[in-house]
């Protein structure tokens, strides 16, 4: 395995059999290593910074059916709540006031907001705080929609495509959604000129070291500027409420192959991997990642917008908490860093 690992540092990457030899052979030693080069180029591109956002969950309604995902539509003991436009500026205003100048916008599909509300609520952040990047992360749309967000501001999109295998994607998904169109997606966000954030549950159901090989081939050619990877973890009302949770170790393992291959990537260590490890979010760090993402949605819903069990919205994990995050990062040798962290070309 160590010569693989050479070989990924040598020349930024591998073939998909590579990686997935890389994956499935994988032993403590090879992490360690891994995660030493995946520090080191975190260190030549970012320093010791640690970049936050600001995430407001603005609404947990969806029209989608994903079958690991808390809020998808059939469940009918999901608790659904929306913020106003007013109710959004409030913790953007909070949230600036706390140092934060990135916002993420997620919710789930939700078409009660048309795409002019977002565009609307998008223009008023901008205006009102023209030094903060505002990241969407609001699902597939029609190219002409993501054109519209684009001009009122929008500066990064966050849309995983979960896994780039067709027919893994049309296991966790039902039939209305396709792998090809959510790559129809993310490549329409990137000639539109966003920061794209691509990116995968490690550990979903049925998902192989092949799968992941073809997921790591696919960010080397699509080059996102941000990539989410969190464990995947079963939500008690969903389809998939008796599966196992992704592994940690495979997570920090995954992270330091990203960072090796892609040394400038935006790499969250995710709310997801907090919330299976209380110190996840050091170990994402100490792995290669350089973001998180504390919670600002109001503290009324933020128990709400329920994607797994067990899913952190307080301490560390809430955004009214940053400097504990802040002590949390200083006790491993980092610095939060409020600014807004765009990516490094
Ligand atoms: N476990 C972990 N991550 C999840 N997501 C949705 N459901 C789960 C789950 N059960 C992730 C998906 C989605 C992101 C917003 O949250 O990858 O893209």
């Amino acid at each position: 395995m160590r010569s693989l690992a050479e070989k990924l540092c040598r020349e930024k990457s591998l073939s998909e059999l590579e990686f997935a030899a890389l994956i499935a052979h994988r032993d403590g030693e090879t992490a360690k290593y891994l995660a030493s080069l995946a520090v080191r180029e975190r260190e030549r591109v970012y320093g010791r910074d640690v970049y936050v956002r600001g995430l407001i969950e603005f609404s947990s309604y969806c029209k989608n059916d994903c079958l690991y995902c808390g809020i998808r539509r059939s469940n009918k003991c999901a608790e659904r709540y929306r913020l106003t436009k007013d109710e959004i500026l409030a913790r953007c205003r909070e949230g600036y006031a706390l140092g934060f100048r990135t916002f993420v916008l997620q919710s789930g599909e939700d078409p009660y907001y048309k795409p002019e509300t977002i565009a609307d609520i998008v223009r008023s952040i901008k205006s009102l705080y023209p030094e903060c990047a505002v990241t969407l992360s609001v699902g597939e749309h029609p190219r002409e929609v993501y054109a519209l967000w684009r001009e009122a501001g929008a500066d990064r999109y966050l849309l995983r495509h979960e896994t780039a295998d067709a027919e893994h994607y049309s296991r966790l998904h039902p039939k209305e959604l396709t792998l090809e169109s959510r790559m129809r997606c993310l490549h329409d966000l990137k000639s539109l000129g966003y920061q794209v954030g691509c990116g995968i549950m490690v550990g979903s159901p049925y998902q192989t070291a092949e799968h992941i090989a073809k997921d790591l081939v696919f960010m080397k050619e699509f080059e996102p500027d941000m990539v989410g990877i969190g464990p995947f973890i079963p939500h008690h009302d969903t389809p998939f409420a008796g599966e196992v949770r992704g592994s940690l170790e495979l997570t920090l393992y995954l992270l330091s192959i990203v960072r090796i291959m892609l040394p400038n990537v935006l790499l969250p260590a995710t709310t997801a991997l907090g919330s299976i490890h209380p110190e996840g979010r050091e170990l994402g760090i100490l792995a290669g990642a350089n973001v998180c993402m504390p919670n600002l949605s109001p503290p009324d819903v933020k128990s709400k917008y329920n994607l797994y069990d067990g899913k952190l919205s307080t301490g560390s994990e809430s955004a009214e908490c940053l400097s504990e995050l802040s002590n949390r990062m200083e006790k491993i040798g980092y610095r939060v860093a409020l600014v807004r962290g765009d990516v490094k070309k």
